[in-house]
């Protein structure tokens, strides 16, 4: 389920006269200074961030992601001006969705919330939707018509953002958004005809039209599985977003490598991870996006400062 972890109110937290007096006996002077200033049309999105309930586990013996997301929440607090959102487009935490994980995942996060950045969050095919649910206060932003497949729609100035569920089976590679939820998500995009929409989701559409009907027939889902590793229902999807012109853009993770494409003036951009790169060659970090109203830029932020990418820059034109 998307999820979304409001900022941490200041007031409220000084309120708190034991949280007061932890604070001062802490040190911790970022909780006392002035709020700094955030844009609303600045966002950060990030996206398979497999944080692992051990701060000082490595992937592959290699990755230690808590370090990745540290680094990047640096980063992100270092700029002059904040954003006001940060997604985040699943596999938020490790293989299996671990109870424990997303503990340590609110932890992560903490940083951020407490310069007044919500947190926004969707599933990919490596959480896990009740312990997700167990650990994550219940959001108030739900779209409860689609009673099985949590979705959310978080409007800002220029555009709503569609905040979808595609996870299938934790720690099984595809995923599905179902007939349900395609069929909400047309609907609210014809009820907010008037206003750009962005759709995010973890699994990749890039396979897609290629794969007739895989959803169906004898086969089922299990059969699906097999040949797929985005998005099965990538053609329901496709035919509910490309016929919309409002729908300006769909930001999926999942790969594990940072890409754009264009299909008939819908932008199509595959975040890099936060985590870990399956080819040494590509860039881990996250992107900065702006949102104007005739269009988006997108920077790059590598973890890896000399990275050929760092700071890359698309300029996106809306259709
Ligand atoms: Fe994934």
């Amino acid at each position: 389920m998307p999820i979304t972890l409001p900022p941490i109110s200041r007031r409220r937290f000084l309120s708190s006269s034991a949280a007061a007096a932890a604070s001062i006996l802490a040190g911790c002077s970022h909780m006392v200074r002035d709020p700094r200033p955030s844009d609303p049309n600045r966002f950060v999105l990030l996206s398979d961030t497999h944080i692992h309930y051990d701060r000082r586990w490595f992937h592959d013996g290699k990755v230690n992601t808590w370090e990745n997301f540290e680094q990047v929440s640096r980063h992100i607090l270092a700029q002059a001006t904040l954003p006001s959102k940060a997604f985040v487009c699943g596999d938020c935490v490790y293989l299996q969705g671990r109870y424990d994980d997303y503990m340590t995942l609110t932890q992560a996060v903490g940083p951020l919330r407490q310069e007044g950045i919500a947190v926004h969050m969707a599933l990919g095919n490596h959480d896990h939707r009740e312990n997700f649910g167990s650990v994550m206060p219940i959001d108030g932003s739900r779209q409860a018509s689609v009673s099985d497949r949590q979705v959310m729609l978080v409007g800002t100035p220029f555009a709503n953002w569609y905040l979808l569920d595609s996870l299938v089976v934790t720690n099984q590679t595809p995923g599905r958004l179902g007939e349900k939820q395609v069929g909400w998500l047309a609907g609210s995009l014809d009820a907010h005809a008037d206003k750009a929409a962005i759709v995010m989701l973890h699994h990749n559409p890039d396979e897609l039209t290629r794969i007739p009907s895989v959803t169906e027939g004898k086969s089922g889902v299990d059969g699906a599985m097999a040949k797929v590793s985005g998005l099965i229902d990538t053609r329901a999807l496709m035919e509910v977003i490309l016929p919309r012109k409002n729908v300006k853009m769909c930001i999926y993770g999942h790969t594990h490598v940072w890409q754009h494409a264009d299909r008939e003036g819908l932008h199509l951009v595959n975040l890099p991870p936060t985590a870990w790169v399956f080819n040494a060659e590509r860039p881990n970090g996250y992107v900065a996006a702006t949102l104007r109203a005739d269009g988006a830029s997108f920077e790059l932020h590598c973890l890896k400062a000399n990275h050929p990418q760092n700071g890359q820059t698309l300029d996106l034109k809306w259709r």
